[in-house]
């Protein structure tokens, strides 16, 4: 079994990149294969609009059939047996990377008329992390477009599923940044306290998407 981990934060050892690991860490404890790209380390552009994925008959059809580095990425994508994507949340939505890639992932998949070409029945999860808390969230325009990525991964793969970590710490050092929105010191008793279980989380999921793997019948669940 491989879990395929896409982390579409620019910082490659904060809040994402850490959830990712310990998704993959309670993957590997099932047996699973894991292993995580950085998606802003790679050159690559979203949808171009060129609709060579809906030309009947192509060789492209339901293919993306732009060439850059994400194409080896995509390949992955339809061959591993689950995926956790991991994004912070910036102004509102996930990072620009991600949308790209979310762009070039699913829209050669998803037909006008909702016709699914996603060859796959996998598990795919999604990890977001941001500054504002669960309060803020809650009915947020930020929760309507986690909901909406989940509708989309959903409809592709069967099974879509969320892990939402609010109120991340964000800076190394609080005090060298001019910032007086957010409590240094309520941030870093956040991290400490409340950030271990958010990673525990996250290794369940990895945990859990091993068993779904080893078990399809828990997909329909
Ligand atoms: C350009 C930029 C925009 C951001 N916009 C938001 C936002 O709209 N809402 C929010 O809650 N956090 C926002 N954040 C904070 C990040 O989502 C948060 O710190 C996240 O945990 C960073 O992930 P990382 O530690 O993996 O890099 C923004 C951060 C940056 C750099």
């Amino acid at each position: 079994m491989k879990l395929l981990a896409l982390n579409g934060s620019p910082r490659k050892k904060w809040n994402t990149a850490t959830l990712l690991e310990q998704a993959m860490k309670g993957a590997e404890s099932e047996g699973a294969e894991t292993e995580q790209i950085n998606l802003y380390n790679l050159n690559y552009k979203g949808c171009v609009s060129c609709f060579a994925c809906k030309l009947k008959g192509s060789k492209s059809f339901a293919k993306c059939a732009a060439k850059d580095d994400l194409t080896p990425v995509l390949e992955k994508m339809r061959n591993v047996d689950a995926i956790i994507l991991g994004s912070p949340i910036f102004f509102g939505s996930i990072t620009s990377q991600m949308k790209s890639l979310f762009e070039r992932f699913i829209f050669p998949y998803k037909s006008y008329d909702l016709k699914n070409y996603y060859p796959n029945k996998i598990p795919i999860g999604f990890i977001y992390t941001m500054n504002i808390g669960e309060d803020v969230l809650a009915g947020s325009a930020v929760e309507a477009h986690i909901k909406l990525n989940e509708l989309y991964l959903n409809f592709l793969s069967g099974y879509g599923e969320s892990l939402i970590v609010t109120d991340t710490y964000q800076f190394e050092d609080y005090s060298k940044v001019d910032m007086t929105y957010f409590d240094p010191e309520k941030k870093k008793k956040r991290r400490e306290e409340h950030f271990p279980i958010d990673c525990e989380n996250a290794f369940n999921m990895g945990k859990r998407f091993a068993h779904i793997v080893k078990d399809k019948s828990l997909l329909a669940q």
